[in-house]
């Protein structure tokens, strides 16, 4: 399947430490800001569903504002116990001032 390319956010809406969380299609997908590099994964904790584009970010890790799940924006990563729990990702693209994320829409 051919993924879709869809633009998300500008990249003046995201300074560095900065999270946003945007609707694609109704699926809630967070981007996070680490240190100039934007990072996009899924805007739903796995724990009860909190919207963690409203945590806290630092460094790399987000904080889920509902009951404190960590995870690593990069990889998705659950970073506290439970491990080896992950949230999805999505490749991120720049082009000239828009950001864009990839994403392959699965048929069932
Ligand atoms: S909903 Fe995220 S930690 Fe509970």
């Amino acid at each position: 399947m051919v993924p879709e390319l869809v633009r998300v956010a500008a990249t003046a809406d995201l300074q560095p430490g900065q999270m946003l969380g945007v609707t694609v299609d109704g699926l809630p997908i967070a981007l996070a800001n680490v240190d100039g590099v934007i990072y996009a994964f899924s805007d739903t904790c796995r724990h009860e569903g909190g919207p963690l584009s409203n945590g806290v970010l630092i460094a790399a890790t987000v904080t889920c504002p509902w009951h404190g799940w960590t995870y690593d924006v990069r990889t998705g990563k659950s970073i506290i116990p439970p491990i080896g729990l992950r949230i999805d990702t999505y490749p991120v693209h720049i082009t000239g001032a828009d950001v864009y994320i990839e994403i392959n829409w699965s048929d069932d």
